[in-house]
């Protein structure tokens, strides 16, 4: 299987050396708009060749998308239209439902997938799972330091809770885990999304509260920064090369 890589920063380097050690990947096609970047990642690797957009997706696969919500908006429907599959990390820019909608029907009419991996949260599989049914509730409490929020606040404080089409346009930079579990649940309008600065947090956390006729559930996870970009949740990059891994992988585990 060849890949092609999009974005070649802390998560693109990340999958794509993962993605040289497969046995199944073939080769890697590495575009960036900083061509330094894709030069810099390809010397890294053993499969890799740097190679236009076009050029990319035209011998790929399969693209995996790891650069911005404005690359998403550039290429996405290109590479569905050409039956391509497609792996989309700037999951944020799926907030405007035509777009989504969108590509959701060019990949069914050309018999393609478009995979929006997990990323910096956990519990989006109970999520999957409970939403064949009904959920009644669902609710995101991202907490970070005053610091990381842009804020000097020495008590613990909710500065936002409101609903996920909102918290996404007050702190953009929360944005692909509030989609993500949007899209996997009960939408960008009924999701309820409360963001905390705690002086005491040291690391981002997201916790995951739902209810429904399935039971309750919660999930938490406490996010180390990717050492190559301390904006980005290391978390990110290995739900990134699960994701790839289930694709290669005959046995599917999860919902
Ligand atoms: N789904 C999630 O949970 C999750 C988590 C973390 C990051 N992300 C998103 O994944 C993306 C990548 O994150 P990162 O930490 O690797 O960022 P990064 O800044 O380290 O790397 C992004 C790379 O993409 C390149 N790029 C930007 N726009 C481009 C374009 N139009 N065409 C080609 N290359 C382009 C940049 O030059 C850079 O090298 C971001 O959009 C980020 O918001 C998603």
């Amino acid at each position: 299987m060849r890949l092609g890589i999009i974005g070649c920063g802390a998560i693109g380097n990340d999958v794509a050396e993962a993605a040289d050690t497969f046995e199944e990947i073939t080769h890697l096609y590495l575009y960036d708009i900083i061509p330094e970047k894709q030069d810099q990642l390809c010397k890294k690797l053993t499969k890799a060749t740097c190679v236009s957009v076009k050029d990319l997706i035209e011998k790929s696969d399969i693209v995996f998308e790891a650069a911005s919500q404005q690359a998403v908006c550039l290429f996405a429907e290109k590479v569905l239209l050409k039956g391509k599959d497609l792996i989309i990390m700037s999951i944020g820019s799926l907030l405007d439902d035509t777009f989504r909608e969108r590509l959701g029907q060019t990949a069914q009419k050309h018999h393609c997938k478009m995979y929006l991996p997990s990323g910096a949260v956990c519990g989006i599989d109970g999520i999957l799972s409970a939403s064949s049914d009904r959920i009644d509730k669902v609710t995101l409490v991202t907490t970070k330091s005053p610091k990381a929020l842009g804020k000097k606040i020495e008590k613990r404080t909710v500065l936002f809770r409101g609903s996920a089409r909102e918290a996404i346009k007050k702190f953009p930079k929360n944005i692909n885990v509030a989609a993500n579990l949007s899209i996997a649940g009960i939408g960008f309008d009924k999701t309820i999304v409360e963001i905390v600065a705690d002086p005491v947090a040291i690391r981002n956390s997201h916790k995951i509260l739902a209810h429904g006729p399935f039971g309750r559930l919660r999930a938490e996870v406490e996010n180390m920064p990717n050492p190559n970009n301390p904006g980005s949740s290391y978390l990110a990059s290995l739900s990134a090369i699960a994701t790839l891994k289930r694709i290669l992988n005959p046995i599917q585990i999860g919902a």
